[in-house]
């Protein structure tokens, strides 16, 4: 079976990269809508619960795995399980992964395409001096124009796949390197300018308050998935990057700063996003547009807006395109265990993407109204049911896997902190982890 040699040139190169995977849309564009919707501070409350008590331990658990295997997810775990002396069936775990990803990556690359759209409209100078009204109409326009939405999914998608066909470790490593920091300082001097508005002292009081009248079943379940999909676990992405990652590097810490920048990310997003909506009185629960009408208004009012404005879509897609080589990694890591060439594996994978995104595309125009389950259009089922059910499921399962069924002396060596700290990391797995994630799946879908 084959084997990977292919390595990340360093513990920071690594780091790196799970980071370019956490970050994306999940931060900047879900994060914000979902608290919109999910009542605010509870929501924030429930989600860095989560992200501490499930989502760190199994990161580390589905990096470990990946590490431990050193092949495509499910040849990865049809391995461990046999030197385990447990069933090679557990490799249908990373068929799962492979379809969750599939569903996440035909939407994602539809939304990442809407910021080439305002990259270039910044550029522009099309919002200069906008208010709401005028930003709201620019994106229904948007929305409402399906072959311009196809061009952007195309393009991103044409991005994408030029860098997972040459292999990741490579064309990523210095993509991050330049794209983190830049990002970061942008979001510090935005939240700092909401700081100055009448809109954030608002913002934090709805993002820091937690109204326990506010949580409800589906709210939690919403949190715990979100969780999962903001650092990129459950759905087997992370454990093809780990299958790089060098062999002397503690996984806990590299876990543990992914995790601190991630929520730092979803967190000055928030607070930007946010002032702006209560110093215009726009509607918190406005849905996945939240960020597309609110960010344009708080530029335009920078001196240099439109560029400012510009710099940050393209960090944000700059963030999204390694999120996305991240969730076609395990789908055509896959296919070239199964012994197809790299290239092959990317262009059929991108193909069959496209098709389905085009689906998302149209459930803004034509498609809308064609509601496929519980009154929700295709785009709205993608957006939800892969990242709220399938992935704590695929986490749930890699958790037993790594927690129960991988021999001690595997995963001690995999986790690489020492004796105690696999005794912590696998007691919080198995006596937190995997009931809350089972109990909360389990009151979720009754
Ligand atoms: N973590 C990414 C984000 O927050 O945008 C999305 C994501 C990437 C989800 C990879 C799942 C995954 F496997
Ligand atoms: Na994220």
């Amino acid at each position: 079976m084959y084997e990977t040699r292919e390595r990340w040139s360093s513990r920071r190169a690594f780091i790196l990269a799970v980071t370019g995977a956490a970050v994306g849309l999940g931060n900047i564009w879900r994060f914000p809508y979902m608290t919109g919707e999910n009542g605010g501070g509870a929501f924030l409350l429930l989600y860095i619960a989560f992200v501490l008590l499930l989502g760190l331990p199994v990161m580390m658990a589905e990096i470990m795995i990946g590490r431990a295997g050193r092949r495509s997810p499910s040849q990865s775990l049809a391995v461990l399980a046999r030197q385990a002396g447990s069933s090679e069936q557990w490799r249908w775990l990373g068929l799962f992964g492979a379809l969750t990803v599939f569903c996440i990556l035909s939407f994602y690359s539809v939304v990442s395409g809407w910021s080439i759209e305002y990259l270039i409209a910044a550029i522009n100078g099309n919002f200069a001096g906008q208010g709401p009204a005028e930003v709201g109409a620019f994106f229904e326009g948007f929305l409402a124009d399906p072959l311009r939405m196809t061009f952007n999914h195309t393009l991103f998608l044409l991005m994408t796949m030029t860098v997972v066909a040459a292999g990741v470790s490579k064309g990523l490593e210095r993509l991050n390197n330049l794209m983190m920091p830049l990002l970061y300082l942008l979001l510090v001097v935005l939240a700092s300018y909401a700081a100055t508005t009448d809109g954030f002292a608002p913002a934090l009081r709805w993002l820091f308050t937690p109204d326990p009248s506010a949580i409800s079943v589906g709210v939690v379940l919403n949190a715990m998935g979100h969780a999962f999909f903001t650092l990129a676990v459950g759905a087997c992405a992370l454990m093809a990057y780990g299958a790089y990652m060098p062999d002397h590097q503690s996984l806990p810490r590299a876990a543990g700063a992914v995790a601190v920048l991630d929520v730092l990310v979803a967190l000055l997003a928030g607070i930007a996003i946010f002032s702006v909506v209560f110093a215009q009185g726009i509607d918190p629960a406005e849905g996945p547009g939240l960020m597309f009408v609110t960010l344009p208004i708080v530029f335009a009012e920078l001196p240099w807006g439109s560029l400012w404005l510009g710099l940050f879509f393209l960090l944000l897609l700059l963030a999204t395109w390694t999120s996305s080589i991240n969730l076609a990694e395990p789908m055509v890591a896959g296919l070239q265990g199964l012994g197809l060439r790299r290239s092959r594996a990317t262009a059929l994978i991108a193909v069959s993407i496209w098709l389905v995104g085009i689906l998302s595309v149209l459930s803004f125009s034509h498609l809308e109204a064609v509601h496929i389950v519980a009154g929700m259009n295709f785009f709205e089922l993608v957006s939800s049911v892969p990242s709220e059910i399938f992935l704590p499921i695929g986490g749930l399962l890699i958790a037993v896997f790594a927690a129960w069924v991988m021999p001690r002396e595997m995963a001690l060596r995999a986790l690489d902190a020492g004796p105690v700290g696999f005794r912590v990391w696998q007691g919080v797995v198995r006596w937190v982890s995997i009931p809350l994630t089972a109990l909360v799946l389990m009151s979720g879908l009754i």
